[in-house]
């Protein structure tokens, strides 16, 4: 791929600075022209400073920071991968650059994108940090530059027009180009087959006019279009979110802006054929904490929801906010509409489910009130006298990170996928006593009969989140595999990729991928079917 990087830059701030001054920017940081991949180990801006892990990093109970950048060819397979699984499994999670700063969140760390690609039973790996500006500054300067987790107000001098994106939410494939994600910034661009990083800080060819872009865009199969959004989309606690659409070859064709009744997290959004739903929750930006050091949000628990509807490709003035109670909800499975009513379906809590984001008023963090269950939302737009979004429980099984088969996304939908814990399995007893019980299922979800069915890893393991891929371009929606990291908490950590087919959860793995080392954990993964790859 000989795509070009864009020669202009955006600051998180907004100030425009072209790719020579940003170079310059990273020169005055590391006394050197050098970026990442090119710096000699003894270039004139490396001091006397160690860099060092403490043992109170976030994140080291995994194990600490993974950091190396690998390439297996035909890794180690344990069963048999079906032929028909033809594609890449891509994942991102954080993982650590350099030491953070003491207080940061496991979630601040540098993107680390892994690829498996499998093809006739074969699975090779490659991982690779995608080269944020981020990235190439703290690796130019050759230490941490940027503070706490979204607040620029810790940041180094140095940096203030580098963008603070770290891509390390989740990872998408659009138009030809492996995207990785962070809320707080623009998407960083891929090669999806060797992951080099091609743009710093995609803008869709100029038509982006967010400073921030969704870790959760989604996509339309029979058109094609990847519908997306930014919030605080004009700047740091801004009230703003950008809401547009891309055709298949990247081009913006739609875009509105809207207001959110309070500044806080959206971390995804719903996209049906007829609407867009956005739900704001009290994790609030607050921006008082942010100049005292702390994370960009706090928990504030005299907050409502607001479960906002837009219908797609209008001007965003019918906009229309619905009030609910205090929950914390962040992950969309599916959503779909019926005529004038529009259905989403999410993995919900009745409070704060991240312990690293504080709660505002003091409230010790609770385990059992973080515990998320599916629900579906919904309202109907005909009726204009609702003042309430409509909640339903829709499963007991408690877990987050649900997933669908993904070319039902703005469609009715049957069935949605989940990683789960169920506290009825048993816990090898040589793992003693856990603080959290790992995440030891996935969970196959079937609406229309509200029937489950499980696949349950072991007791000696925990799982990251699946991905669903199609037995065939065709097949029927759910038929086929789910595909997902099992870290071996008896072997340290280590990681093999496991398989299984959704249509017999129960019998287990059908193969594995075995690593030989524990890599970092996963936020999000993607699959894509080699058809839709490029070939060169
Ligand atoms: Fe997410």
């Amino acid at each position: 791929m000989s795509r070009k990087s864009k020669q202009t830059k955006k600051s998180t701030n907004g100030a425009e600075i072209g790719r020579r001054s940003f170079m310059g920017t990273l020169a005055a940081a590391a006394g050197t022209s050098a970026v990442a991949g090119t710096l000699s180990p003894f270039a004139a801006s490396a001091k006397a400073e160690t860099v060092h892990f403490a043992s109170n990093t976030p994140g080291m109970g995994g194990g600490g920071p993974f950091r190396a950048e690998i390439d297996i060819r035909d890794c180690d397979v344990e069963g048999e991968i079906p032929s028909n699984i033809d594609g890449a499994f891509y994942r991102v999670g954080p993982d650590w650059q350099y030491p953070p700063m003491q207080g940061n969140i496991p979630f601040d760390g540098e993107g680390h994108v892994s690829m498996f690609r499998i093809s006739n039973g074969h699975v090779d790996f490659k991982s690779r940090y995608p080269r944020t500006q981020r990235f190439k500054a703290q690796a130019a300067a050759r230490k941490r530059l940027f503070g706490m987790y979204r607040n620029p107000f810790t940041d180094d001098p140095s940096v203030k027009n580098v963008s603070r994106g770290t891509a390390n939410t989740h990872v998408v494939y659009h138009h030809g180009l492996l995207f990785s994600l962070k809320e707080d910034s623009p998407p960083v661009a891929m090669n999806p087959l060797t992951l080099e990083t091609v743009d710093d800080y995609y803008t869709f060819g100029g038509g982006l006019h967010s400073l921030t872009h969704t870790a959760h865009p989604k996509f339309d199969t029979a058109t094609g279009e990847m519908i997306s959004y930014g919030y605080e989309a004009k700047g740091m606690a801004t009230d703003d979110i950008y809401v547009f659409s891309a055709n298949t070859k990247g081009k913006i064709t739609w875009e509105t802006w809207i207001k959110v009744p309070y500044v806080g997290m959206v971390h995804d959004f719903a996209v049906s054929q007829k609407y867009i739903a956005f739900l704001v929750i009290p994790m609030a930006t607050n921006v008082e904490r942010m100049k005292q050091g702390q994370v960009h949000f706090a928990w504030d628990s005299n907050l409502p929801t607001w479960f906002g509807v837009l219908e797609r490709g209008g001007d965003g003035k019918d906009v229309r906010w619905f009030k609910g109670p205090e929950r914390c909800a962040t992950h969309v499975m599916g959503a779909f509409s019926d005529g004038n009513k529009i259905y989403v379906d999410m993995d919900m809590a009745l409070k704060n489910q991240f312990p690293f984001f504080p709660n505002l008023h003091g409230e010790p963090w609770d385990p059992k009130s973080a515990t998320g269950t599916l629900h579906r939302l919904s309202v109907d737009l005909s009726d204009k006298t609702p003042r309430d979004y409509n909640m339903e429980e829709l499963y007991p099984q408690s877990g987050a990170l649900p997933r669908q088969d993904d070319r039902y996304q703005t469609i009715p939908y049957r069935y949605g996928f989940m990683p789960t814990s169920d506290p009825t399995r048993p816990l090898n007893a040589k793992l003693g006593n856990m603080p959290f019980r790992p995440t030891n299922s996935y969970t196959k979800f079937d609406h229309a009969t509200r029937k489950t069915s499980e696949f349950w890893v072991g007791d000696d393991s925990g799982l990251q989140e699946c991905c669903f891929i199609p037995r065939s371009k065709d097949a029927a929606e759910g038929d086929g595999y789910l595909v997902g990291v099992a870290n071996r908490l008896l072997e340290g950590g280590r990681a093999d990729l496991i398989i299984v087919d959704t249509q017999r959860m129960e019998d287990g793995v059908i193969a594995k991928v075995g690593l030989p080392f524990r890599t970092y954990s996963q936020v999000h993964g993607w699959w894509v079917p080699a058809y839709a790859l490029p070939k060169t």
